[in-house]
């Protein structure tokens, strides 16, 4: 199966999961990415069953809104049952590396929320050690440089992202993201406590404090589910 396809099944299964895990009435924690975006479309055969979703970003609200899925702002929910989402890597603790798509924040806010994080992926995401996939933050733009000097003192090589324009990428919330290279994270719950405690950093792309509960993976023999609650 192509990577795409590998996707597309994976979102499928999530959409199954939710509507077997689910109860009827709830509001869905829905991420960003191209896995993310099968699932919602996935999700939209059986929308009726839901009040609607919490969004991640301003490109899966449109797609949400685009399916007739009503996007609540997190302020008006109470408690999400599930987040749903995509991940760049993801470890055998289910500590992920996410951002890649630039929705880091809003998604670990999100995920912050929901009972349970299903984390989608094909095969390809899963690692032994986080850190071949260049780690995102995002920054408050006048802090870019300053949190660049300790990307360096921890021995990785810090890359502002940019757009295709060549200007630097800006996140849904204004700010900017430094994807950080070189990096072998053997333990990302410290990494991620030190990383956000720096002045000027907003979120960084670690999501081990607040890692997936269960990874639906996409092989090519299938589904393959990993909990990691029982680990
Ligand atoms: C976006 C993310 C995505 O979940 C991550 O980049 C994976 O994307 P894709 O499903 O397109 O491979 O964190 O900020």
């Amino acid at each position: 199966m192509t990577q795409d396809e590998l996707k597309q099944l994976v979102g499928r299964a999530a959409a199954d999961y939710v509507n077997a895990h689910v109860p009827e009435g709830a509001v869905i924690g829905v991420g960003t990415g191209s896995t993310a975006n099968c699932f919602v479309d996935a999700l939209a055969a059986s929308k009726g069953r839901y009040r609607g979703a919490v969004s991640s970003s301003v490109a899966t609200t449109a797609r949400l809104q685009a399916h007739g899925i009503r996007v609540f702002d997190l302020n008006e929910i109470d408690a999400l049952p599930v987040y749903v989402d995509g991940a760049d890597e993801i470890d055998h603790r289910g500590a992920m590396i996410k951002g890649g798509g630039g929705a880091l924040t809003r998604e670990k806010i999100v995920a912050s929320v929901a009972d349970v994080f299903v984390c989608i992926a094909d095969a390809s995401k899963r690692v032994d050690v986080l850190g071949a996939f260049a780690l995102p933050i995002e920054v408050v733009p006048m802090a870019r440089t300053a949190i660049g000097r300790r990307v360096t003192a921890i021995g990785g090589v810090p890359v502002v992202r940019v757009a295709k324009d060549g200007a630097p990428f800006i996140t849904d919330n204004g700010n900017e993201i430094i994807d950080v290279k070189g990096l072998r994270i053997s333990d990302p719950l410290a990494l991620e406590a030190q990383i956000n405690a720096w002045p000027g950093v907003v979120t960084v792309g670690l999501f081990a404090d607040r890692g997936a509960n269960l990874c639906l993976l996409g092989t090519d023999t299938g589904v393959e589910r990993i909990d990691f609650t029982t680990r």
